[in-house]
């Protein structure tokens, strides 16, 4: 039976005693014992579990002993309690075979768990970084409301003004801090809807910017360049103007002096024709050992600052979501260069 040992997950197989008729290949690396020496042992010396709470699981569910309908256990998550492989998290399940109401049979497949943990410690680590985030602006606003309401007498009308401003501002983070989770959460559960068109890029760059200097900023800071003719491009509108306004927005406030949006025909190897974006700016630039993690979520260099920290994650998930790649770089003349590719795409009824 070397087809046991072809399986990628452990297997454990006792007999109607209970001692073990063979491991499998997988199972003795999980477990640090040799297959051989398994064999005639006790099954649950070779797989000695432990529950989250560190009682022996063999003595609560004994195969064995249980009631006559049972038939196996689903797949759990235990530790291996002794042994070489002491402390291990192994995903396990089980089966057993009766004959006459007895236990035959028992079947044990197990495999590491530690992506599965990684992952859930991830989630974990995920929750109280957003916890985090939105308790401390509602710090603030709970801060200024109680002063508020216990002096509102005593607090000039100037002060007054000054708190509400700072309430209000806080709330608009939490806004947007819950807005940008929402689309985290969209691109992480790959529910990410695209709703292709034909984009006229440079029209879509022009209509940002142009929002932003309705906004307040000066028009000077930016320069907008594009080189015809750029293939028909199949993109969603909407999401393309979230990225370059995040992309545009971080040069803006990260970044110095004069912006440039550049959008330019390519062709890519594998990828098939469509479009360059750079966006550039003359501020500081981001260090190497940061461009390996300002896609991820939640960073920003120096800590704080006024954004979520989503941003570039977000982007990242939505060029992707197209087809597309994002690199960043310092161009020789200083300051950051984000150079997104997008390929042409193709109507949606095509298939
Ligand atoms: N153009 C830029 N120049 C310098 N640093 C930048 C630039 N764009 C992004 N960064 C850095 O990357 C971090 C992550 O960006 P982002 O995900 O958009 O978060 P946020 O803008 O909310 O801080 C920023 O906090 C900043 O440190
Ligand atoms: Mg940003």
């Amino acid at each position: 039976m070397e087809l046991y040992d072809d399986l990628p997950d452990g297997v454990l197989v006792a007999g109607p005693g209970g001692l073990v008729l063979r491991l499998n290949t997988a199972g003795a690396r999980l477990l640090g014992i040799g297959a051989a020496e398994a064999i005639g042992r006790s099954f649950g010396d070779v797989l000695p579990l432990v529950d989250s709470a560190g009682r022996d699981w063999w003595a609560c569910t004994d195969p064995y002993a249980g009631l006559a309908i049972r038939t196996g256990q689903p797949e759990r998550l235990l530790e291996v309690g002794k042994g070489p492989a002491e402390g291990c998290q192994l995903l396990v399940a089980s089966r057993f075979r009766r004959a006459g109401g007895r236990v035959v049979r028992l079947v044990v497949s197990f495999r590491g768990a530690a992506s599965r943990e990684r992952a859930a410690r991830e989630q974990a680590e995920l929750i109280s970084t957003v916890a985090h985030e939105i308790r401390s602006p509602l710090t603030g606003v709970k801060g200024f409301t109680a002063t508020l309401l216990a002096r509102w007498d005593q607090v000039s009308d100037e002060q007054k003004r000054i708190m509400l401003t700072a309430i209000n501002s806080d709330a608009d983070r939490v806004t947007r801090l819950l807005s940008d989770l929402l689309d985290v959460s969209r691109i992480d559960a790959r529910r990410l809807v695209l709703r292709r068109q034909v984009v006229n890029l440079p029209e879509v760059v022009a209509r940002v910017i142009a929002g932003l200097v309705a906004a307040g900023e000066t028009e000077e800071r930016f320069v907008l360049s594009s080189t015809a003719p750029l293939p028909e491009m199949w993109l969603d509108q909407d999401k393309v103007a979230q990225m370059v306004g995040n992309l545009v927005d971080n040069a803006l406030r990260h970044g110095a002096g004069r912006i440039c949006v550049d959008v330019a025909p390519v062709t890519v190897p594998e990828a098939g024709r469509g479009a360059r974006l750079t966006v550039c700016d003359e501020g500081p630039g981001i260090g190497l050992e940061a461009r390996a993690r300002i896609f991820t979520r939640f960073w920003r260099a120096g800590g704080a600052g006024n954004g979520t920290g989503l941003g570039l994650y977000i982007v990242r998930g939505l060029v992707e979501a197209h087809g597309g790649t994002i690199e960043v770089d310092d161009p020789p003349a200083g300051g950051a260069r984000f150079t997104v590719f997008l390929p042409a795409g193709r109507p949606p009824y095509e298939v």
